[in-house]
């Protein structure tokens, strides 16, 4: 099967935004479904990572419709996901960015024009599917980071619950507005938020339906970072959006890079063990202890040099 990663597809606007990347952004390779007429609802970009592999960006990217979820675009999620955890345990992508393609949004949640006619069972059918993606998502062996610029509501924020960390900028407004549409958040917002802001705070924001800005949302606990990204004299909204788009995907790349400049195995066995407990962290440290890139540590400390990892 050809890779999801290799086909070629139109650039995404990411190519606008490059200043603070300590990649250059014309080394990265933009690709996206094979659909043979309409835009891909996800485009992936893939950037390389520090020592080896990649980072990939997967772009949101159905701007009519605010990035709404669609049966389409939740199962090109699932099929990329799926081929993310197909490279197995030393695999070359080494963290993902989900971010949005469209200025003026993250993701507007499920596609309420779609779900009109549908009926009770493809609903269920789609939520499972959901469910189904951001536990592949949730459960990805190596860290994902959201960037979120714009509106993030219901299913949207639920994608940004599902990721290891989140950047917000000041934009960006987020809620679970689910029970003012007659129903309860269905994609893990009921147990994925509590875990982030508490439970008293949870059900605040749940039960009233409640929109927040992103200042509240980084006081919250909801986001790692935020970043401000204020008008400037005669800027535009759209100018403001686009700007505000590009500066924390370039955040995200960053931190996706700081994070890729530790041992890919380290990070991974980081990851795993955060949160889980003493016997997890002794596993961790065990399984570590064996690899290239801790001898490859010590010889370059002893050197005086960067060292070179390669996920071995
Ligand atoms: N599903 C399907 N279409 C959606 C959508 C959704 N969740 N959210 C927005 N759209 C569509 C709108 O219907 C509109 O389409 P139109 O041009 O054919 O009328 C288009 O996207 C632009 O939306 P608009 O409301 O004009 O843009 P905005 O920037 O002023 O506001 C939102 C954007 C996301 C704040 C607003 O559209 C909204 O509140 N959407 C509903 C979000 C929601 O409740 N999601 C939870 C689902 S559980």
């Amino acid at each position: 099967m050809a890779s999801l990663f290799s086909s070629k597809a139109a650039l995404p606007r990411l190519v606008s935004y490059s200043t603070r990347v300590s990649v250059p952004i014309s080394r990265c390779r933009c690709t996206g479904r094979a659909y043979s007429t309409a835009e891909p609802p996800l485009l992936t970009t893939s950037i390389p990572a520090p020592h080896n592999g990649r980072i990939l960006v997967l772009s949101l990217n159905r701007p009519s419709v605010r990035n709404a979820l669609s049966v389409a675009l939740v199962s090109s999620l699932n099929s990329t996901l799926a081929e993310i955890h197909s490279e197995g345990a030393s695999g070359p992508t080494r963290a993902v960015i989900v971010a949005s393609n469209v200025d003026s949004a993250f993701c507007a949640g499920a596609d309420l024009k779609e779900r009109q006619s549908m009926n009770t069972d493809q609903v269920q059918e789609f939520l499972a599917n959901l469910r189904g993606s951001l536990k592949a998502l949730e459960a990805l062996p190596i860290p994902t980071i959201a960037a979120v610029s714009g509106t993030a509501l219901g299913g949207g924020l639920e994608v940004a619950l599902s990721t290891t960390m989140r950047i917000f900028a000041s934009t960006a407004t987020v809620g679970l507005p689910e029970t003012r549409l007659a129903i309860v958040p269905g994609a893990g917002g009921t147990y994925r938020l509590p875990n982030l802001v508490g439970m008293s705070r949870a059900r605040e924001l749940i039960l009233t339906g409640r929109r927040i800005s992103a200042p509240e949302a980084y006081f919250l606990g909801l986001c790692n970072r935020l970043v401000e990204v204020l008008p400037e004299e005669g800027e535009s909204m759209e100018d403001l959006s686009r700007r505000a788009r590009e500066t924390v995907l370039q955040e995200a790349v960053g931190m996706a890079n700081e994070i890729c400049e530790g041992a890919p195995t380290a990070v991974r066995s980081a990851l795993k063990a955060i949160g889980r407990g003493e016997d997890a962290e002794n596993a961790a440290y065990n399984e570590i202890l064996t690899t290239e890139d801790r001898i490859e540590a010590l010889k370059a400390f002893a050197e005086k040099r960067k060292p070179v990892y390669r996920g071995k």
